[in-house]
């Protein structure tokens, strides 16, 4: 059991559909939560933190805040994302970069500048632990999502490689991998139109999930465990 009372938890992406329903969860559980999003989003309050996590920056300046707000950090929760839509031969510049800025570099810097903070915290005796939210896409990429689908793989893989790095120092790296989930996600794609999905998982039921693995030490979170 990871004990998440008293835990220092930084949330990035919690003005979202899955980032708020984890926040909030986190915080009934006793865990101190540090809410980050970008400018224009909807949070407010003493730990709300407004930073573009395109920005190379942008991830270590959220570390900090948590880090100047609270003194230590036990959990990092990357639920900041964007999707896209479109055929592979006619995707963006600006498309790519966007998914790629976002979805993979954003989460890969937060783990990398997380690190030592984290790696402090297991040495406190805790159990700190980071969570990403790949989707399923990253076990079976989708035509008409290829770019997303890329973003979201290439996250799989650098958190499957550097859950093992981790681990030595006693941090617990999972990803988890929903399927298409109702949070509207969909409905303001950065390109393209979104296809329709059929059955969507309810988002309060994938948050639920994603907390029940922090709580209960799971290390990893396959779209079969949705
Ligand atoms: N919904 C699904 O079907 C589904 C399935 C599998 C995986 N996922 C993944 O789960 C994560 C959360 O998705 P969601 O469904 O909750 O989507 P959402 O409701 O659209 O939330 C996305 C969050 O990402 C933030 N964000 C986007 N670009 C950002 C940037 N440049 N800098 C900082 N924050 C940024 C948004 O902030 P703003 O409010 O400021 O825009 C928002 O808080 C995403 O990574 C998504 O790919 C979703």
């Amino acid at each position: 059991m990871t004990e998440l009372s008293g835990a220092v938890v930084l949330v990035a992406g919690a003005s979202g559909g899955l980032g708020s329903r984890v926040a909030a969860r986190l915080a009934e559980r006793g865990a101190t939560v540090v809410r980050a999003g970008r400018a224009g989003g909807a949070l407010t309050g003493p730990d709300a933190y407004v930073a573009d996590l395109r920005e190379p920056t942008g991830p270590a300046s959220l570390v900090s805040a948590a880090l100047q707000a609270h003194g230590r950090l036990d959990g990092i929760v990357v639920a900041a994302g964007v999707v896209a839509f479109g055929p592979a031969d006619a995707v963006a510049d600006e498309t790519l970069d966007e998914l790629v800025q976002t979805n993979f570099l954003a989460p890969v810097r937060l783990l990398r500048d997380g690190a030592e903070a984290l790696a402090a915290s297991a040495a406190d005796g805790r159990e700190p632990f980071v969570v990403t939210i790949s989707g399923v896409v990253s076990e079976s990429p989708t035509a008409g999502m290829a770019a997303y689908s890329a973003s979201k793989a290439g996250l799989a893989a650098f958190v499957s490689a550097a859950s093992r790095e981790f681990r030595r120092r006693g941090v617990r790296v999972l990803d988890a991998r929903p399927g298409h989930t109702e949070t509207g996600l969909a409905d303001h794609p950065v390109a393209g139109t979104a296809p329709s999905f059929g059955a969507a998982l309810d988002p309060d039921a994938v948050a639920e999930r994603i907390v029940t693995a922090i709580v209960d030490g799971e290390k990893d979170l396959p779209s079969s465990a949705f």
